[in-house]
């Protein structure tokens, strides 16, 4: 029987790896050619990738316009299957286009830009801990900061469970990443306190890592003017701006009372975050995460965002976090990403690059209201140019 069980398959070259699925998989030369001639990365570059790659995986590259984001306009790249989405973009961004979509990090925000975690196990009097931990809360935070130029440690939690296992505690540390995403600071800083911490206190750490119900807090606004909102379908039905915005504002209030349309309605906003996110070299899956628990965070699930009508302006308001960097993880890697981020976006901060995906992720949402208080799904999914 053939097998997958290829020992030191990672330390194979690139050719032997594709060897060695042409045979397990029965490929046809041909076939193989699709790994080799549609691979546009070089050798090395792909080697660089590292862990068993075969070859790279185009998705297209899109580019959405109309934005217009704190007063400055952007070209907005996407990585993206799906065409109907970069026309949502498109769309929903143009709708906004006359006053711009706002978008800004929220200063003292509850929530941290990036958690390391520790998990302290088999304690016995977690009161004792928890004292000792916090009267020392400052030297902790100094020796998580040594050696770390651009990130910093500011303040420490913590919390005890009692489990038939025996009682446990986790310790927060709360970091500003500088311009990283964080998940590597946020490790590393939580080892060195969680050493700190065995010494002093004699107990054992089971685990170290980030939390990810962390990231950059941002909030966006959009204020769209209602004629602007009129529409019409293919087949010349018509609406008027007051009807598509009162079809967005109750489909707002569905999302904020039903937990089967949130999950949807936070979907669409996700189509635009994470197109921006794989454009730019993210860790997307963070970025969904971190915003699952962020929906659910007092108890009930709900949307991130919200439409209501403002006399003669619909004004949709957004509120998430994103976990992203424009320094270390794997741009570097992905020339793609670093040109995307340097050169098209043209980002100075991850800062700013969190605005910029809020703003996107509040875009897409206007745009798949107003497709669904209209013309609805179906005709919404036809690409604006077909192919001839
Ligand atoms: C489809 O990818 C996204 C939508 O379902 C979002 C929504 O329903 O709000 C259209």
């Amino acid at each position: 029987m053939k097998s997958s069980a290829v020992p030191n398959f990672f330390k194979l070259s690139i050719n032997e790896r594709i060897a060695i699925l042409k045979e397990f998989l029965d490929l046809t030369e041909e076939e193989t050619l699709i790994l080799k001639n549609l691979c546009t990365l070089g050798f090395k570059e792909l080697t660089a990738i590292g862990e068993n790659p075969v070859s790279n995986y185009e998705l297209p590259l899109r580019i959405a316009n109309y934005f217009k984001i704190n007063g400055t306009d952007y070209f907005i790249p996407m990585v993206v299957e799906e065409a109907s989405v970069v026309a949502g973009a498109c769309y929903g961004a143009k709708l906004c286009y006359e006053r711009g979509i706002e978008s800004s990090i929220v200063k003292q925000s509850n929530y941290a830009k990036a958690i390391g975690q520790i998990q302290l196990i088999n304690i016995k009097n977690p009161l004792e801990a928890e004292r000792k931990i916090l009267e020392n809360k400052n030297r902790l935070l100094e020796k998580a900061n040594e050696g770390h130029r651009f990130s910093r440690a500011y303040n420490i939690k913590t919390r005890v469970f009692e489990s038939e296992h025996g009682k446990s505690m986790t310790v927060n540390i709360y970091i500003d990443p500088g311009d990283a995403m964080g998940a590597a600071v946020a490790s590393a800083m939580a080892e060195t306190v969680a050493k700190e911490i065995s010494k002093m206190t004699g107990i054992a750490y089971n685990s170290c890592i980030i939390s990810n119900f962390s990231g950059r807090h941002v909030k966006a606004k959009a204020e769209v003017p209602v004629e602007r909102l009129a529409r019409k379908s293919v087949s010349g039905k018509k609406w008027r701006g007051e009807e598509v915005r009162d079809g967005i504002v109750w489909l707002s209030i569905w999302a904020e009372n039903d937990v089967y349309r949130a999950v949807t309605h936070n979907k669409g906003i996700m189509n635009g975050v994470d197109a921006v996110a794989v454009a730019t070299g993210q860790d997307w899956r963070a970025i969904e995460s971190a915003n699952h628990a962020f929906a659910a965070k007092n108890g009930t699930y709900k949307p991130l965002s919200r439409w209501r009508s403002e006399g003669d302006y619909m004004v949709g308001e957004l509120e998430m976090l994103i976990p992203c960097g424009i320094v270390g993880g794997e741009i570097k890697k992905i020339p793609k990403a670093e040109f995307v981020l340097r050169k098209i976006l043209r980002v100075k901060s991850a800062d700013q690059l969190a605005e910029i995906m809020a703003a996107v992720g509040l875009a897409q949402n206007l745009a798949a209201l107003s497709m669904l208080a209209t013309i609805g799904l179906k005709e919404g999914h036809e690409p604006h140019r077909k192919i001839k």
